[in-house]
């Protein structure tokens, strides 16, 4: 599964290094993006948008007064959004992303050890939608 990172943070280096696989990965100038992939073996694209076509699962990982301005370049490029903005309800972030599958998590960095604790939620209706998603990841 392609994950993608809109975001490439401290958190985006934790979850991304307890994941271990390549990903995808973007920042908004730093060239944090591009040292991640380098890590990981996956690759630092040049928008948002081309890595939500791209990537299977889409984890924001920016902050969260971002949410609208992320959400509109994205667009209905994303099949499942896995939120970590902290003190943002699950209900906002959905209502950003209306055609897509949207998960909250809310993590803390010793999941880079694999030794984290999630918390999650997710939206209603969310396991039909994934559901699609898969289906759609497992014929790609
Ligand atoms: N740190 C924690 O322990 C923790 C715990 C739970 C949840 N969270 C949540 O995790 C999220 C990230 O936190 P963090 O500590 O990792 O923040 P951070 O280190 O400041 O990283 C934020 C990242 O977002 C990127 N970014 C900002 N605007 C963007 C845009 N328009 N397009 C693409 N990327 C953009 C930044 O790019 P640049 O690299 O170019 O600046 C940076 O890579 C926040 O929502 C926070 O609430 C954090």
């Amino acid at each position: 599964m392609q994950v993608g990172f809109i975001g490439s943070g401290n958190m985006a280096w934790a979850l991304a290094r307890g994941w271990g696989d390549p990903v995808l990965a973007t920042d908004s100038g730093s060239g944090r993006a591009a040292a991640l992939a380098a890590e990981l073996g996956g690759e630092a694209v040049a928008s948002i948008r081309e890595l939500a076509d791209r990537a299977d699962l889409v984890v924001n990982a920016h902050k969260p007064p971002q949410l609208a301005e992320v959400a509109a370049e994205v667009g209905d490029a994303a099949r499942v959004v896995v939120s970590i903005l902290a003190r943002t309800p699950l209900a906002e972030v959905a209502a950003a992303y209306t055609s897509a599958a949207v998960f909250r998590i809310e993590p803390n960095t010793p999941v880079e050890l694999r030794r984290g604790v999630l918390a999650a939620l997710e939206a209603g209706g969310v396991r039909a939608a994934l559901a699609r998603a898969l289906d759609d990841v497992v014929e790609a």
